[in-house]
């Protein structure tokens, strides 16, 4: 069996655990489980970094011992993931004999080898960030990394031979392409190594900071943090103490980190390992960071996201969903309440909610509550499986949103499919029997198969999917083949899955659209246009974020519609045909550079394209997904 392993960083433990910690740990946790259904052996690690100066400052000012301390906050990281549906296989604490113990042999390996020398050493040093710096990287006694004070400081130290890995380490990244991702990041670390590289002080002296590993040679040392903190990712598999089960994990296939830690990793960590005679990870990948509503995320500024709360507010499978969903995996995001109820009502009450509660409802009141007999499928099987095959080269690419949109695609064609064959009006007509019974085991499959394929992403959604199909003891809801629900199978119906309408957007109604009725005139029309005349008109994809009616006018809406960098307001005459609230977080196809007009004295800035004539018969829009902004030709 192909074995996976993939770790977190290990936290600060005096940290309040925040939307950047559980970030990185859901991604995680979506590749573990993942993994695990494909059928490989996965060791998912995460844990806690609970050594250093400021959890030793923080113990004091609490009045409290340092191991006390620790083990007051741990529980905080412990609660949440589990809160999050968390699935590692361990928690590393640093403070576990069964970690510091092999700091200390690697130290003594690493000093046996003639890696390590003391060295008298004066610098200017970052309190907060536990690092020295050079005379030439500080300027007006501030850290060039967090801007905070600094202060000049001189003392004996350890230091590892770093230095002398340098093109070893160019060597690596250069013919390993998946070494160092994405693309950017590895070019940052290649332009840090084009710099010489120094050797790395890697203890501090007891005298000042006891709170540490202590160096197993000499008594005045403890082990700097970063070094302490790197070696769990071979400490807990069994470096030095198991070697058969460590041959089994390492190297580990993949170390996620913030793209603020990935010199520490791609540099530190993977010399570290040159010198002690290891393989290094196949992929360090480093992502971005969250601002909250466009700001940087901080205690001070009080606008630090808690999971906790948005899971109180929103249920875990939503958030799970949102951050994942929101922002391209190694670009930087923005969270905000409104983004994230809007991305709830359209993604997932809407699109998801409703297809999974017709589907059941309409299998309980035509069939008796039991899987109807399949027919002709309408291609929902070469769907399925084409989407599985996407979204596993979307994950082994860490592109989490792109899987999401394309299972996406399953759930909006078979909303749709709901809509063009219209069970209901099937259910009136008993020779359409066997056709009607097609649709609705069409759609059951095709729900146990959405199911399978959100199931790392939101495994409570999947298994309240699985129970409804009366599936709750079947593995996984079955295996990835298409036809696995038999028919006469009893399900049942559950309450809603993504229950609440979440001020402020109303959620949008998915209705059952009637035959159109208007006329279609001869074409054509007009008289013909060279392909520069068409290439004036800017063409864009809008959504709609807002919509209301325009007073004293049946036809008119004003919307306000997100063309990607801005919002526009359009005045639109589709008020007979649509409500507004079902227009909320429609995708259409926008006239982006009409020249603003006036419509009962408000101005109109584009124009949205629609069929139908003097009557609008349907809003243009889009079968496969696409992006506010992106260009129409
Ligand atoms: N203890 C070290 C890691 C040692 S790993 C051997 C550490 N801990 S941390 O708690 O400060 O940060 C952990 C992770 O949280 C980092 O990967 C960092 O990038 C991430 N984030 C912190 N703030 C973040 C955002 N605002 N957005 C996304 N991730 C962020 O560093």
């Amino acid at each position: 069996m192909s074995s996976y392993y993939i770790t977190t960083p290990i936290y600060y433990v005096n940290d309040v655990p925040h939307i950047g910690h559980a970030y990185t740990t859901i991604a995680a946790d979506v590749l573990a489980r993942y993994h695990r259904l494909r059928g490989e052996d996965v060791f998912f690690l995460t844990g806690t970094d609970e050594h250093g100066q400021k959890v030793q400052q923080a113990a004091a000012k609490r009045g409290v011992a340092p191991q006390q301390h620790v083990d007051e906050l741990v529980i905080r990281f412990e609660q949440l993931w589990k809160r999050l549906d968390i699935s590692n296989d361990d928690f590393v604490r640093t403070t576990q004999r069964r970690h510091t113990a092999v700091v200390q042999e690697i130290l003594r390996r690493l000093q046996a080898q003639g890696e390590l020398y003391r060295h008298s050493y004066e610098g200017w040093y970052c309190l907060p960030d536990e690092r020295f710096w050079a005379n030439d990287e500080v300027s007006d006694g501030k850290c060039p990394e967090c801007g905070r004070p600094v202060e000049r400081l001189s003392e004996q130290n350890y230091f590892f031979k770093m230095s002398r890995y340098r093109e070893r380490l160019i060597r690596h990244i250069d013919t390993h392409p998946d070494f160092i991702r994405p693309e950017a990041r590895r070019n940052e670390v290649l332009g840090f190594l084009a710099q010489p590289l120094g050797d790395l002080c890697i203890s501090r002296p007891r005298a000042r900071l006891p709170w540490g590993v202590p160096f197993p040679f000499d008594d005045a040392f403890v082990t700097y943090v970063w070094v302490d903190a790197l070696v769990n990712y071979i400490s807990i598999p069994g470096y030095g103490t198991d070697e058969a089960r460590f041959a089994r994990w390492w190297p580990a296939n993949v170390h996620l980190v913030g793209k603020d830690i990935l010199t520490t990793h791609a540099v530190y960590w993977s010399t570290l390992l040159m010198a002690l005679g290891l393989d290094l990870p196949s992929t360090i990948y480093a992502h971005g960071w969250w601002t909250v509503n466009g700001e940087k995320m901080s205690k001070s500024r009080g606008n630090v996201v808690d999971p906790g709360a948005m899971v109180d507010e929103f249920g875990v499978d939503p958030f799970r969903y949102f951050v994942l969903r929101e922002v391209p995996f190694g670009h930087d995001g923005d969270f905000s309440r409104d983004a994230f109820i809007g991305r709830y009502n359209s993604d997932l009450a809407n699109d998801l909610g409703n297809l999974v509660s017709r589907t059941l409802t309409m299998i309980e009141r035509y069939c008796e509550s039991r899987v109807p007999q399949p027919g002709p499928e309408d291609d929902f099987e070469e769907l399925v499986a084409a989407t599985a095959r996407e979204v596993d080269n979307s994950l082994r690419d860490f592109q989490f949103h792109r899987a999401l949109q394309e299972i996406w695609i399953i759930v909006n064609r078979a909303n749709r499919y709901i809509e063009t064959s219209a069970p209901w009006t099937l259910a009136k007509n008993p020779s359409a029997r066997p056709h009607l019974d097609a649709v609705l085991y069409t759609l059951a499959e095709t729900l146990r198969h959405i199911a399978r394929l959100i199931s790392p992403f939101m495994p409570q959604s999947a298994r309240a999917i699985f129970e409804s199909l009366g599936l709750a003891d079947v593995p996984n809801g079955g295996p990835a083949a298409w036809g696995v629900l038999k028919a006469g199978h009893p399900i049942h119906k559950a309450p809603p899955l993504f229950p609440r309408t979440v001020t402020p957007h109303p959620v949008r109604i998915v209705m059952d659209i009637p035959e159109p009725t208007v006329a279609v005139s001869p074409t054509p029309q007009l008289a013909p246009i060279g392909i520069e005349d068409f290439a004036k008109i800017d063409l864009r994809v809008g959504k709609i974020v807002a919509a209301e009616r325009v007073p004293k006018s049946s036809k008119l809406l004003k919307l306000q519609v997100d063309l990607g960098t801005e919002t526009r307001q359009v005045l639109a005459g589709i008020g007979t045909k649509y409500d507004p609230e079902a227009l909320i977080g429609r995708l259409v196809a926008v006239v982006a550079n009409l020249k603003p007009a006036k419509l009962m004295g408000l101005e109109s800035q584009g124009m949205i394209l629609a069929a139908g004539d003097k009557e609008v018969a349907s809003l243009i829009g889009f079968v496969e997904p696409v992006q506010p902004g992106m260009k129409i030709k």
